[in-house]
């Protein structure tokens, strides 16, 4: 017998509905909000009220492409943390009332844990135990995977998500938001190694970017003269713009490759530490140009298998809400009525 899965991420920006039968995903539909974009960030209060609009085409439109009725659907997987309150609880309520309408059992999703699962969706996949390196808007993660139901954090950020240290880069230099994807685009262009911003001495797995981000303003206040602090800054606006100008595309290769060999030298150590050779990435940030081919390079060199699930999963989906859904089904791991939406939770 087939094992069908609904499932619904609205844990930020993104309303999202997936249909997975027996660990295929059917379809992944993802409603965008772009009404954030003019506010340079997510406004939460925009955001639970677009996931309200958005959520019942969305999930009427995962069910017709996959060609399945909600009669036939098996058990409702749903986003229940981490996220923004007001958005979460949008999906969180929506799946509850469908569960209780239905009398279909009800499973909660960490969507942290859905990211890393997200690498089960597409062949070839990892075997176990794999690690995963896991980068997004608002987290950064190196993730000892031993089973679909058994995870450990083994290193994470301190202050700022790998994300956020491209938005906030991105801000710095005058691009709109999320910057992200827009200093990926103009590195391509640039010399990664005519600045060089310093890499934080964190112990252990853990990451820090906010230093990164500091040295950054610096470096731009004093027209690239230098990222050490001054009390003065030596350069006027109008250089500093000029500045910036003339050299964006070397300023945004140097910044990806710093952000980048911060990423991939953690997760080279990761991987010597737990002798896992196995290795995925996740997480929007995974979309980017310079991380991909740096961390098939780190792969090549070190024998690793590499895996980085296709872009639709890597950025904020259902389809990754469907895997997780399934293999806790598999494993009877379901939730009751009485299980409320947090923004922050544990494993
Ligand atoms: O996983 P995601 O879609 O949403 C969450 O934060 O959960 O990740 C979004 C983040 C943003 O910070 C965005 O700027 C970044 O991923 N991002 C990129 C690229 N594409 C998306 N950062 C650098 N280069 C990219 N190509
Ligand atoms: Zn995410």
């Amino acid at each position: 017998m087939s094992v069908i899965i609904l499932a619904i991420e609205s844990s930020c920006d993104e309303t999202s509905a997936a249909v997975c039968v027996d660990g295929k995903i059917l379809s992944n539909i993802i409603a965008s909000q772009k009404v954030h974009e003019q506010y340079g960030g997510v406004v939460p209060e925009l955001a639970s009220r677009a996931h309200a609009e958005n959520i019942v085409p969305v999930v009427h439109a995962a069910l017709q492409k996959a060609n399945c009725t909600v009669a036939e659907v098996d058990a409702i997987a749903f986003t229940q943390a981490p996220g923004l309150i007001g958005s979460l609880l949008v999906g969180g309520q929506f799946a509850k009332s469908l569960s209780l309408s239905l009398n279909k059992p009800l499973i909660a999703v960490h969507h942290m844990q859905a990211h890393v699962l997200a690498n089960l969706i597409d062949e070839p996949k990892p075997s176990f135990p794999f690690l995963c390196l896991t980068v997004s808007g608002g987290h950064t993660q190196i993730v000892l995977c031993n089973s679909p139901t058994d995870m450990t954090i083994l290193g994470e950020t301190i202050d700022d998500a790998a994300g956020e240290a491209f938005d906030k880069s991105a801000k710095l230099l005058g691009l709109p938001y999320p910057g992200g994807p827009l200093i990926d685009q103009h590195a391509t262009e640039g010399n990664p190694k005519r600045f060089i911003f310093p890499e934080p001495q964190i112990p252990g797995l853990n990451f820090s970017f906010s230093g990164l981000k500091t040295s950054i303003l610096y470096f731009l206040q004093n027209a690239g003269k230098s990222n050490l602090f001054k009390e003065e800054f030596s350069a006027t606006e109008e250089e500093r713009i000029e500045f910036i100008k003339n050299n964006l595309s070397d300023i945004c290769a140097s910044i990806q490759h710093r952000i980048v060999t911060i990423l991939l030298n953690k997760l080279k150590k990761a991987s010597i530490e737990t002798g896992v050779t196995d290795i995925c990435l996740a997480g929007g940030v995974s979309a980017n140009s310079g991380l991909r081919k740096a961390f098939a390079e780190m792969g090549m060199k070190y024998n690793w298998r590499t895996f980085i699930p296709s872009f639709q999963y890597c950025t904020d989906n259902a389809g990754m809400i469907a895997i997780t859904g399934y293999y806790k089904f598999l494993a009877n791991q379901f939730a009751d009525l009485s299980i409320s939406s947090t923004a922050r939770a544990e494993w």
